[in-house]
């Protein structure tokens, strides 16, 4: 049953929802066949370990552009024991105003398909149009551990959600970074290609930098403010060529970039690598309260923090697009403190956001009982609750 209350509490914030409605899939991962035929109410799923609950986050995270929430091969979706070629069809709706997406595995190319109400788009990109998605998983756990390359990733992701030319930037600069790569390996010093090349890098690398130095910026106010229990975060996106913005304009920075690069020719034939650019940045992140960076901190504190990360993106998406992401939160809720748990139900609830919650404890989510919708997921199946 809807809850009345919550519906016009949520509509009456400025932002619009981005919802899915209905969603079907087809040999994906350990479905063979799944109906989800919802409303724009957060979803909570619940179901016992293997069930199926993330492959279902997974479905509804390659509605935007990318490789999906486990970075998988599209070959690895294909359901295991004979399902090949999965699909997902989803109607989604911003502002009350539904979008048919199908996407998913076609035999006849290696990218992944795309249909935006039954016609073919030229490319994931252009979902980026209609749907924007944050998620956490349990992997992102490690995320201030590892290495800068999943932070980048993730920073990344979030600029998408305000950016779509980010997403051809980065491409187009890793293109050239590899074809430059491919040519210092065999010995070419082809000049006039080389340069081309690295031309492109310093334009697009400087350009991607730039997008990341102005996304920190960003989330760095939106995140001082806090949020309830949520610790302060202090962000900042770091590297060269970021420095370099912070003394200069991006037209001086493209010139070192470029001059940096084509010193270097020698030293990446050699090491296989490319030792400047944006392709090395990073992603900090601090607990301005402790003054401690994120890695320094306890296993709670660092998903603390980045839930106030996501949740400060959701909150900028919201005020300065008009729409409210999509949050899918994997195994969030159960390492999270009661205080922490009901602050994060009630952004949820002021942000008027969709979000997808998942969980083996049902008795975890008895606040959202009110004005979430129930799903249990066993054997591969998806079920309504009651
Ligand atoms: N390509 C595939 N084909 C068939 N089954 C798959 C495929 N990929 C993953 N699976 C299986 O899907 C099942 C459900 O996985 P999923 O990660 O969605 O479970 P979950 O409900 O999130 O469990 P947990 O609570 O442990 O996180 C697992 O048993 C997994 O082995
Ligand atoms: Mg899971």
């Amino acid at each position: 049953m809807r809850d009345t209350a919550f519906v016009e509490a949520a509509t009456a914030g400025a932002a619009a929802r981005l919802s899915v409605n209905r969603m079907r899939l087809t040999n994906f991962r350990c479905y063979t066949a799944a109906a989800f035929d919802g409303d724009e109410r957060p979803v909570v799923l619940t179901g016992p370990n293997g069930a199926g609950k993330t492959n279902m986050l997974e479905a509804v995270s390659f509605l935007a552009p990318g490789r999906g929430l486990r970075q998988a091969r599209l070959i690895d979706v294909d359901r295991r024991d004979g399902g090949t070629e999965w699909a997902v069809a989803a109607t989604v709706a911003a502002a009350g105003n539904p979008v048919e997406i199908g996407t998913g595995r076609d035999n006849t190319t290696p990218r992944r398909v795309v249909r935006i109400n039954g016609a073919p788009a030229s490319g994931q990109g252009a979902l980026a149009e209609y749907v924007s998605i944050v998620w956490l998983t349990p992997q992102m756990d490690r995320l201030f551990l590892d290495g800068a390359s999943a932070r980048r990733r993730f920073l990344d992701r979030l600029i998408f959600g305000f950016d779509a030319e980010h997403a051809s930037r980065i491409s187009a600069y890793e293109h050239a970074m590899r074809e430059r790569a491919r040519l210092l390996k065999l010995g070419r010093q082809d000049d006039t290609w080389l340069s081309a090349l690295e031309e492109t890098m310093a334009s697009r690398g400087v350009a991607i930098a730039a997008a990341r130095r102005e996304m920190a910026g960003r989330l760095a106010r939106a995140c001082a403010e806090g949020l309830g229990p949520f610790p302060r975060a202090g962000i900042a996106a770091t590297g060269h060529v970021e420095d370099w913005l912070d003394d200069g304009p991006a037209l001086a920075a493209e010139d070192r970039l470029r001059q940096r690069l084509a010193e270097s020719r020698s030293e990446d034939a050699e090491t296989g690598r490319t030792a400047i650019g944006p392709h090395r940045s990073d992603f900090a992140v601090r607990h301005l309260e402790k003054d401690m960076l994120a890695e320094q901190c306890s296993t709670g504190e660092q998903k603390a923090l980045l839930i106030a990360v996501v949740l400060a993106d959701a909150r900028l998406q919201a005020a300065e697009r008009g729409v409210a992401p999509l949050l899918l939160l994997d195994e969030v809720v159960a390492h999270l403190d009661a205080g922490k748990r009901r602050a994060l139900f009630e952004e949820v609830r002021t942000l008027g956001v969709q979000a997808w919650l998942t969980g083996t404890d049902r008795l975890l989510f008895d606040d959202l009982e009110s004005y979430a919708q129930f799903y249990t997921v066993a054997d591969a199946t998806l079920r309504h609750a009651a």
